[in-house]
């Protein structure tokens, strides 16, 4: 990582603040000064101060977010409120986002700063399962659960879905799990089957299910249970 970008992220001082730290002389790595912001460093081996105190990479983070409706998935966004805009911790706009839901889809976000913890949960490598909680226009028929187990070819795919399990719950109501994230895809799927999804919520990814005390618009951080379990 460039030592500026680990810099700004660590004490919060702005790129322009760090450039006048670095040409003063005030930063150290290994006891070396550096003046340049372009170096490259290693935040887990090098040792980096500034004044001679040693700085500390801030500590990872790893949140869960109930999404509420009208919330885009997004870094930013021009029309619409994002989730990371609910989400009051300093430089919020920076993390990311493990696998989006649409505008109108409700439930479990998972949010971090570790990429590749996120890449684990996203990759269709990893086969994560997700599960969504389905409402449908019509009522869905039996049928459909070996559709979904066999994988069904979507408009403009060129790849059938991965096989998915499908558990009814009532004539319009169902579970899904998927274990890849394709743009709209339960909805892409019931509309294949000539039906019309009309509510969707995540309900777990992984071993990881939305905690029933937080209401929508609500984060909490991760155990450290649980992020080792999705890790
Ligand atoms: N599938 C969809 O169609 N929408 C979502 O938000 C998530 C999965």
């Amino acid at each position: 990582m460039r030592l500026d970008k680990y810099l700004s992220h660590a004490t919060g001082l702005s790129r322009k603040d760090i450039q006048r730290l670095l040409k003063k002389g005030a930063v150290t790595v290994n006891d070396e000064i550096i003046r340049s912001g372009a170096v490259q460093i290693d935040s887990e081996q090098d040792e980096i101060c500034f004044e001679d105190q040693p700085i500390d990479a801030p500590a990872t983070r790893y949140l869960m977010l109930n999404k509420p409706e009208g919330f885009v998935c997004a870094n930013d966004d021009s029309t619409h409120p994002t989730v990371l805009s609910l989400i009051d911790l300093p430089r919020a706009e920076e993390l990311i986002i493990c696998g989006r839901l649409d505008i109108d889809t409700t439930g479990l976000v998972l949010i971090t700063s570790d990429g590749q913890w996120a890449h684990r949960i996203t990759s269709p490598k990893h086969k994560t399962g997700k599960c969504y909680e389905v409402t449908t226009a019509d009522p869905i028929p039996e049928s459909a659960i070996r559709k979904f187990e066999r994988g069904m070819m979507l408009q403009n795919d060129k790849q059938r879905t991965q096989p998915a399990e499908l558990r009814l719950l009532s004539e319009h109501q169902a579970e899904v799990i998927l274990t890849e994230g394709r743009y709209h895809q339960v909805k892409r799927m019931f509309a294949a089957l000539g039906n019309r999804v009309t509510q969707l919520h995540r309900r777990s990814i992984g071993p990881v299910t939305l905690d029933p005390e937080l209401a929508p618009g609500e984060y909490r951080m991760l155990t450290d249970e649980e992020v080792e379990r999705l890790g």
